[in-house]
């Protein structure tokens, strides 16, 4: 026997190669015997042996369909380095071992790798891409490259066409061999990176959190035969399918139990209007005329003049729910409603929406099978029309109903899709005769080209009809009936005030309280009722909105309301369909900002301008863009801040940086005559740019802002460890997070261990016991490890970050600097990965607080600069004074006494506003060194006595410690000249450093005592 690989001979009877190990035989997944590698149908039993060869499973281009790899490969360069919002599916098969035991390793496969190909399959059909092939099982990703809006979703159904693909093969190998296989499949949805994209469409991504980890952990919990979901991906495919709680699981690896769902079924609903009727509609608001148009169009056709109506408009404005009150309305009373659509993943299906459109004309339900589907069908058109027998075959056949051996089977498929057009052309004009027809036709920019053929084919035969065509798609498709006298386009726009007020007073209520958070919804939603839902619902979620539907009160204060996942979904997908040339000129403005002057694009964008002008106008008929106004200068303006925003946050770091540099270049250029207006602009480009020394040039021509920021929204209420700590109130701040940390332990609630350690490191570090404060804060570094280091746990900034780098400081106070240092660098290095502006400012602060620790005053300046421009630019005033006074003193340690103590007094008139107690004592010591630096000793001195009183007050024992060093210092010189209380002053502090193991102070002191 021949091996096909190397030729090589190998004697009858063989099953590999014994030159290469290549099988040289094939098994039937029917009867079993074994036939030659070559075969297509087994020796035995004649089964069909074609299956997916091994090397199949390969490398993804072997396996993704051939218009998704194309799609992929022209937009690759779009795709990469880019943040996407995916559902992970792993898939793997159970029972492979008892299966592999018993058998021929060649034969097992055999039987195994059907199985692997009925999981890839399934990926594909949903638009999934397999990742990575792994032994028995896969691992794919739905959303990335390319962004899809229900990725959710797909993900569920391809799921659940696994396991029921799966359970008929495994019924086969039951009969045929007494083998069992089944599959467990988990799914999580969260965020990835994708870093490159191969020309063999292999994709390099980094997860962000834990979204691989769970869906992996997912498919480990679940039982052979089953599938698992997560919180995160249910949100997101509500109503769509359905599921049965399984209560919080412990899940390895995570600190805190996980809600984990068991899918059941799919769901009853197929559009997202479907799955909200589960929830229970909204009021109907607005939409007077077009519902009027609605109504002319329904008389004109009940009369015999056929009409197409268009209902036109961006995602979630309120077609589908224009249908719906339509069909519901009395008008359509008499009249036969057929309802369909095209679905997402449903291009490359022929005639999928015809499907759905039969199935209601026929009442056809989910569990006929092929028989019941040609009782009704044919007992139907006879019914309605003996003469229309000629029909049966290629509706059947458009319902896959039709047997093989039917002599219609034998037709060339373009004629067989012909006959099939013409048979639901002419059974509805049929109908019609018997009444009017209302025929709904949903989402027609997801159409495939066979139902736009019939669709076109109905459009020339309804206008002598009594057949009202009713169609809506979103902006960007595209159709030729725009010269029809019988068509007519309804644009739907969002809501206007008035009309989303009127949405949303029934949904929150009308607590008065309620009402400066309804005006920034309406803001933010810009009128789209489905964004106005969709935000609701996310501040319900994260218990901004507390209580019940309608009659809401205010949880706490929302601080920022967040693009809710499902509309980030939409327009994520949105912008991943566009021409890549065009999406990238959108990503360009997006850094620009949600105003983008034309003037400043065209110079940034990097190419011919006529091209973006071009580009521009794409995006303007995608309705992403609009053109804000002409004079004195073109400025486009982005239609949606949640566009906007999804745009910027699909940007990766690196390129966002780059680009932000380029713009500063840019307007610095094209607005050289005028830069004293652009100032707000260049610093916030300056400092996204990280071109730091023009950041702060710019900085401080800004000047700040007076308003003071609420303290217990960033430290937590009242009476929260946090808060009472930030006010000075160490002592009982002591108690509480002592009390909390029991209750976390007993409880086993990480996250409140997590935040007691954190609260009890600043509590303990600003009494001055700087070892308790290395143990609770080590004991949090200890704990954050793995996917926990990026978890908030009610933080605003990161944990790992914030423990870290107080950490540091604490050790630095103990004189442990090469641990300071490596705690410091590390944390500040997890605050630039997650880029988020508390970490990233206590992050620096770390590092240049240890770097002035250890004498390299210089170096410190660096980090406190930056920490500086991001406290400015954040929205969080009060990491102001964090990292303001520490650059006070650096500026003045290295001989910028001036600018230092500007900065200084700045840090201490905000603190004292803002009331922030903690730590002031060391503000006032600094504020008094800065001084006594540019020659100020009895400012210095009076800011040493304040400081020394502030310090005794609270019990800042180490910051006691500074003050007696500082007035030591004053009172040692001119115009003093005290040298005996200046050795008080000395001893006194040398006596506490040394009790509080402030090792570097100690030092310092114990050289001026002698
Ligand atoms: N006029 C309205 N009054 C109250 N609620 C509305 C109105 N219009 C839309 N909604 C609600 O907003 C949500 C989105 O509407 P709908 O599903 O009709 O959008 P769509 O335009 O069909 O979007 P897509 O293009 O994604 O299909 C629904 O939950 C719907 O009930
Ligand atoms: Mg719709």
């Amino acid at each position: 026997m021949k091996c096909s690989r190397c030729q090589q001979d190998n004697p009858a009877g063989a099953r590999f190669c014994g030159q290469c190990a290549t099988p040289l035989v094939v098994v039937c997944p029917d009867c079993g015997a074994a036939s030659p590698s070559d075969s297509k149908f087994c020796g035995q039993c004649a089964a069909r042996l074609e299956r997916e060869p091994v090397a199949k499973l390969a490398a993804p281009h072997a396996y993704t369909p051939k218009h998704l790899a194309e799609k992929i490969l022209t937009s690759q360069s779009a795709l990469v380095g880019e943040r996407k919002t995916v559902t992970v599916l792993f898939a793997d098969l159970k029972s492979s071992m008892e299966l592999l035991l018993d058998r021929d390793p060649e034969d097992a496969r055999a039987l195994l790798d059907p199985v692997l190909g009925i999981l890839m399959e399934a990926v594909h059909q949903f638009e999934g891409t397999v990742n990575q092939v792994m032994g028995d099982g896969i691992m794919a990703l739905f959303g990335a490259p390319l962004a899809h809006e229900d990725h959710a979703v797909r993900a569920c159904y391809a799921a659940l066409m696994m396991q029921e693909r799966v359970s008929r093969y495994a019924e086969e190998l039951r009969r045929g061999h007494g083998a069992d296989v089944q599959i467990r499949v988990g799914l999580n949805s969260g965020e990835v990176v994708v870093r490159s994209i191969g020309s063999d469409l292999h994709m390099d991504y980094s997860a962000v959190g834990h979204t691989t980890h769970l869906a992996g952990r997912m498919q480990q919990l679940a039982r052979p035969g089953a599938t698992l979901l997560t919180d995160a991906t249910l949100a997101s495919a509500e109503g769509y399918v359905e599921v049965k709680a399984l209560g919080p699981t412990p899940v390895r690896g995570l600190s805190e139990p996980v809600p984990i769902y068991e899918m059941v079924r799919a769901g009853s609903a197929r559009t997202r209007l479907h799955a909200s009727m589960a929830r229970g509609l909204t009021r109907f608001v607005g939409r007077d005329a077009e519902i009027d148009q609605l109504r002319v169009a329904l008389t004109e056709a009940g009369a015999g003049r056929g009409q197409l109506v268009a209902v036109v408009g961006e995602p979630g404005v309120g077609k589908s729910r224009l249908f719906y009150e339509l069909i519901r309305s009395h008008r359509t009373g008499n009249w036969l409603v057929l309802e369909a659509g095209s679905v997402s993943y449903g291009r490359t299906t022929p005639f999928l929406p015809v499907h759905g459109l039969l199935k209601s004309y026929f009442k056809l339900s989910d569990g006929d099978d092929a028989r019941d589907l040609r009782a009704k069908v044919t007992g139907r058109v006879l019914t309605l029309d003996e003469g229309l027998k000629d029909l049966v075959a290629p509706l059947l056949w458009l319902l896959d109903a039709l047997p093989d051996e039917h002599a219609f089977m034998a037709l060339e498929v373009d004629q067989r899709r012909a006959q099939a057009v013409e048979s639901v052309r002419v059974l509805l004009l049929r109908e019609s005769r018997n009444q009017p027809i209302l025929i709904v036709l949903e989402d027609l920019h997801w159409i495939d080209a066979a139902t736009q053929t019939l669709l076109d084919v109905l459009v020339e035969s309804i206008p002598t009809a009594p057949v009202l065509l009713a169609v809506n798609y979103r902006p960007e498709y595209r159709h030729a009936w725009g010269s029809k006298t019988y068509y007519r386009q309804l644009r739907i726009d969002a809501l206007p005030r008035e009309s989303a007020e009127a949405l949303l007073e029934p949904l929150l209520g009308t607590h008065p309280e309620l009402r400066p958070l309804q005006r920034m919804l309406i803001e933010r939603a810009e009128g789209n009722p489905l964004f106005l839902e969709e935000c609701v619902r996310t501040l319900v979620e994260t218990d901004v909105l507390i209580g019940q539907p309608g009659a809401y009160r205010l949880g706490k204060e929302p601080i920022a309301i967040q693009a809710p996942t499902t509309v980030q979904a939409i327009l994520a997908a949105r912008i991943d369909r566009l021409p890549p040339e065009d999406k990238e000129l959108l990503q360009t403005a997006s850094v620009i900002g949600k105003d983008v002057p034309w003037a400043v694009l065209v110079e940034t964008a990097e190419r011919p301008e006529e091209e973006i002008r071009r580009g521009l106008a794409r995006l303007q008929a995608a309705e992403l863009v609009y053109e804000a106004r002409l004079f004195p200068a073109p400025e486009y303006t982005f239609k949606h801040a949640l566009t906007h925003e999804v745009a910027y946050g699909s940007l990766l770091q690196e390129r966002r940086r780059a680009v932000h540099a380029r713009i500063l270049g840019v307007i610095e250029r094209v607005y050289a005559e005028r830069l004293a207006e652009q100032v707000d602009r260049l610093a916030h480009h300056a400092f996204r740019g990280e071109v730091w020394d023009k950041a702060l040039h710019y900085l401080r021509r800004v000047g700040t802002t007076g308003e003071l920021p609420r303290v217990d929204e960033t430290f937590g209420g009242p009476e929260s460890p946090g808060y009472l700590w930030v006010r000075g109130e160490y002592d009982h701040a002591l108690t509480v997070a002592l009390r909390d940390r029991a209750v976390g332990a007993s409880f086993g609630s990480f996250g409140d261990t997590v935040r007691s350690n954190y609260r009890l490191g600043q509590i303990y570090y600003s009494l001055g016991d700087y070892p308790s404060a290395v143990e609770a804060l080590e004991r949090n570094v200890e704990l954050l490890v793995g996917d926990l280091r990026r978890e908030s746990f009610g933080l605003v900034g990161l944990p790992i970050v914030l423990s870290g780098s107080w950490l540091a400081i604490c050790l630095a106070e103990l004189g442990r600097f090469d641990e300071a240092v490596t705690h410091a660098e590390a944390a500040d290095a997890l605050a630039l990965e997650v880029d988020q502006p508390f970490s990233l400012v206590v992050g620096h602060v770390g590092v240049g607080m240890v770097d002035l620790w250890r004498g390299e005053h210089l170096k410190a300046i660096a980090p406190l600069e930056r920490a500086l421009v991001i406290s400015r630019l954040s929205d969080i005033p009060l990491l102001f004074p964090a990292a303001a006074a520490p650059l006070g003193l650096a500026y003045a340690l290295e001989g910028r006494s001036h600018e230092g103590i500007g900065l200084l007094e700045e840090a201490v008139e905000r603190t004292e506003a803002m009331e922030l107690g903690a730590n002031h004592a060391l503000r006032l010591v600094w504020l008094g060194r800065a001084n006594l630096l540019a020659g100020n000793p009895e400012a210095a001195r009076r800011f040493g006595l304040r400081a020394l009183e502030t310090a005794r007050k609270r019990g800042e024992r180490g910051h006691e410690a500074y003050s007696l060093e500082l007035l030591g210092d004053v009172t040692r010189g001119a115009p003093y000249r005290d040298a005996e209380t200046a050795a008080g002053y000395f001893r006194e502090g040398l006596v506490l450093a040394e009790r509080l193991s402030m090792r570097p102070l100690a030092t310092g002191l114990a050289g001026r005592v002698r």
